[in-house]
């Protein structure tokens, strides 16, 4: 098997530095380098503040870092025509589309959520939905004090997948607060919890009458996502041009 050589966006986060760990003893991988806003961190490969500083062309990026980070990465990508692993989430639409357009030249994988157990949640939630029309549909996330954007795109992602199960009938519920109303049958209620170092806690709750039914997803290291996001990697360098998420390579 072929080695594939990475590139880590984002190399001196909490995931970038997971990324790295989980790459140093997965076999067929290895970390040609990182990119980060800094060199400073204790790393065993070399890393860039310039994307222009990079001579060795990589043979996939991996990126987890911030989305203005990732937009820079992407251009980069297409131009060297390198495939890319987006695991960064919180992107405006004007910058999803911006990935969706990078798939017409490069492949690339975008996902939420790198976990193989999430994607089996999300189907279940689906099918669960239709099987349980009619009941109140709650999501809601916890994660780590850190975390900027929310919710979180796994919770959108699910909302997304419910959703679309039910004939997209649904709207999203983001916040009570403000009003003094019964809940609406026509409403996903998504809500976001912060604090600590929690890595991340998906739970989808099921409402019907006298009786609820909770389906939850908890991840207790991020070795996880990091694990998921190489496999992404190994999956992409086989690949043609286009956007391909955890669905394709379940
Ligand atoms: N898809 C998934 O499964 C998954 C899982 C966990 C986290 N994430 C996402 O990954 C992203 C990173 O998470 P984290 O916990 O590692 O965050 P973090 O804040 O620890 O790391 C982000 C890194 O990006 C770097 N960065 C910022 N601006 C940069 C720039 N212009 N160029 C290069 N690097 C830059 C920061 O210096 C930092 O090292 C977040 O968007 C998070 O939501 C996705």
């Amino acid at each position: 098997m072929k080695t594939i050589r990475i590139l880590i966006n984002g190399c001196n986060g909490k995931m970038g530095q997971e990324v790295a760990k989980k790459a140093r003893v997965m076999e067929g991988i290895e970390v040609l380098g990182g990119i980060d806003q800094s060199d400073s961190g204790d790393n065993f490969f070399p890393v860039y503040t310039d994307l222009n500083n990079i001579k060795e062309l990589p043979d996939v990026i991996v990126d987890f870092s911030v989305p203005v980070a990732s937009m820079k990465v992407l251009d980069f990508a297409i131009e060297k025509k390198v495939p890319i692993v987006v695991a960064t989430t919180g992107f405006s639409e004007e910058e999803l589309d911006k990935i969706r357009k990078a798939g017409e030249k490069i492949p690339v994988f975008q996902s939420y959520n790198m976990s193989y157990s999430v994607s089996v949640m999300r189907n279940i939630c689906s099918e669960l939905a239709k099987l349980l029309d009619g009941t109140d549909i709650e999501i809601v996330e916890t994660h780590h004090r850190r975390k900027v954007d929310s919710p979180s795109g796994t919770a959108l992602m699910l909302a997304e997948s419910i959703n679309e199960a039910l004939d997209n009938k649904l709207h999203y519920e983001y916040n009570r607060h403000d009003k003094r109303e019964k809940r609406s049958p026509d409403e996903i209620g998504i809500h976001s919890i912060r604090g600590g170092t929690e890595a991340g806690t998906h739970s989808v709750i099921y409402f019907g009458e006298d009786e609820s039914m909770e389906i939850k997803h908890t991840v207790t290291s991020r070795g996880v996502f990091a694990e998921g996001a190489l496999k992404a990697a190994k999956f992409l360098i086989n690949q043609d041009a286009g956007v391909y998420n955890m669905k394709d390579m379940v």
